[in-house]
């Protein structure tokens, strides 16, 4: 796999640290991190901050969620075409923290495809990560949700779940790339993460709560690289 096929995604979640003005500036971070080190860093800022993030970076930008859904007549959703017309690249989907039904992330996939967005598909076990990833999205990331937020990262905590989780994804679907997530910290983590078959990770508490997510990302990029 070639360094250019590694990815660091940062979820701001709705952390306070990550919203408004703060997600400009958090995503600028990143951008320079991925400038520097030529690693690609996805960000996926509060929806309401979708846009000022899209405006500020040329690195790719996500959303957080889609619902499976026409744009119109609803409120307090968000469509894949609104999603592209804010000019992101991609979203999460079934996310732990907004999960969705088979049929929608099934639907959702296929749509985004045909409009040339991007999707990561988070997952919580292996039965869904063979599931999701036979729906043929670009990403499927797996995280457990006991270890989300907390200081164990699933590369120590549970190896064998993101190990496990390349094998029956790429059996699905061999042309899925696979990411892990939850607890994800350091470099160490990261390069765990790499050896053990993925693409990369999918973090948030780690860069966004960090003192000097700078130098975590630096981290994390030399990680994903080794
Ligand atoms: O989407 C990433 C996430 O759920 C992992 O969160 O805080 O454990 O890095 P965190």
């Amino acid at each position: 796999m070639s360094a250019s096929e590694r990815v660091v995604i940062v979820n701001f979640k709705t952390y306070l640290e990550s919203s408004g003005a703060r997600a400009v500036v958090l995503a600028r971070i990143c951008e320079s991190v991925a400038d520097e080190t030529g690693v690609t860093i996805v960000v996926a800022p509060p929806m309401p901050d979708l846009a000022s993030v899209i405006a500020a970076v040329t690195i790719p930008v996500f959303s957080q969620h889609a619902d499976d859904l026409k744009p119109g007549s609803t409120t307090g959703h968000v469509a894949l075409e609104n999603i592209l017309a804010s000019g992101a690249k991609g979203t999460l989907l079934n996310h732990s923290e907004r999960r969705l039904r088979i049929s929608d992330i099934s639907s959702l996939v296929g749509n985004a495809k045909r409009n040339g967005l991007s999707t990561v598909v988070c997952t919580n076990d292996l039965p869904v990560t063979r599931a999701c990833a036979g729906l043929e999205p670009d990403f499927v990331a797996i995280e457990p949700p006991e270890l989300i937020g907390g200081d164990m990262s699933v590369t120590t905590a549970n190896p064998e779940i993101v190990s496990e989780s390349v094998r029956v994804a790429k059996k699905a679907f061999p042309g899925v790339k696979v990411l892990c997530g939850a607890g994800v910290k350091t470099g160490e983590d990261a390069a765990k993460a790499i050896e053990l078959g993925t693409n990369g990770v999918l973090l948030a508490s780690g860069v966004v709560k960090a003192s000097d997510p700078k130098r975590v990302l630096l981290d994390l990029a030399a990680g994903v690289q080794r």
